[in-house]
């Protein structure tokens, strides 16, 4: 006489949640669409349990000039989606930061690149807290010596070499949306959507005056010699991929933005584009 398998109720808890996982893990692999349709029903918290390594890997990327509304927009929507947050620029900021706490000389490539290699950067607590080897800097990457340190050191081609090895590893276990200059262009050109953020220079400064609390004229200024070093760079400018979506955000509030965003989304995704 055989013996007959349990039923599943009569299966252990874990067991029953490894059947149930798996099951859910192929239809998964079959359904290009379920993040999306996820962030509809509400379901991230089930797919989160779902074997990593069988998962379709969704980039998100969304590039655009300082002040454009990326990270409050791409944060937003890496939460409507259940993805991974990434602010590529935090991680160039902690560079910048490490080299000015050491005295290290913005124009030595070589130690900058050295530094960006054993930089330790990591997001923590819902993707919004920033450490440098195991510091919370969120603060202080923020500060404008700062801002001005990382746009210096994201000429160096060594320190985006390492940054970018780091962006594509992250990139390669889970589904991001990240922001920053070059993510749609050279970090992942292969991205699913792309998005190119803009919005009229003085909107983007008013925009950082009212974060920071500083003078917008002053903001103005130090924006456009950020934005020109970013777009004039050799090594991965700022420039709008050929396969970005253009989003001019000046009139728009975060919500339309945001609404516009995922709309795209869905399109992209339910034409059969990115599907791997
Ligand atoms: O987005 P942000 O302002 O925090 O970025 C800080 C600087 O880092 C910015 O001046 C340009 C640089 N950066 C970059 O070169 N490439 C990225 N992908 C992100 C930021």
């Amino acid at each position: 006489m055989g013996i007959a398998a349990p039923t599943a109720n009569e299966l252990p808890v874990s067991s029953r949640r490894h059947k149930f996982l798996a099951r859910m893990t192929e239809f998964y692999r079959r359904c290009p669409f379920l993040p999306i349709r996820a962030e509809k029903f509400g379901a991230h918290g089930i797919l989160r349990g779902i074997a990593p390594e069988t998962q379709k890997r969704w980039i998100v990327a969304i590039d655009g000039p300082a002040g454009a509304g990326k990270s409050t927009i791409a944060r937003a929507i890496a939460q409507r989606l259940g993805f991974t947050y990434i602010d590529s620029g935090a991680m160039y900021r902690a560079v910048a930061l490490w080299a000015l706490r050491i005295g290290v000389d913005l124009d030595d490539l070589h130690r900058l690149e050295q530094l960006a290699k054993e930089a330790r950067v990591e997001f923590a607590v819902g993707e919004t807290t920033v450490l440098l080897n195991g510091e919370d800097v969120t603060a202080a990457i923020r500060e404008p010596r700062v801002s001005e340190a990382a746009s210096k050191v994201s000429l160096a081609p060594g320190v985006r070499r390492a940054m970018r090895e780091e962006q594509r590893r992250i990139g390669a276990t889970q589904s991001v949306v990240m922001e920053g200059r070059d993510i749609g262009t050279v970090v992942f050109p292969d991205a699913q959507v792309k998005i190119y953020l803009d919005a009229a220079p003085e909107v983007r400064a008013e925009r950082r005056a009212a974060e920071t609390g500083g003078v917008a004229d002053e903001i103005a200024q130090e924006i456009a010699e950020r934005d020109h070093r970013d777009r004039t760079r050799t090594e991965a400018p700022l420039t709008q991929a050929p396969d970005a979506e253009y989003l001019d955000t000046t009139r728009l509030s975060p919500a339309e933005v945001e609404e516009a965003i995922l709309k795209l989304v869905r399109a992209r995704t339910s034409n059969g584009k990115g599907h791997r």
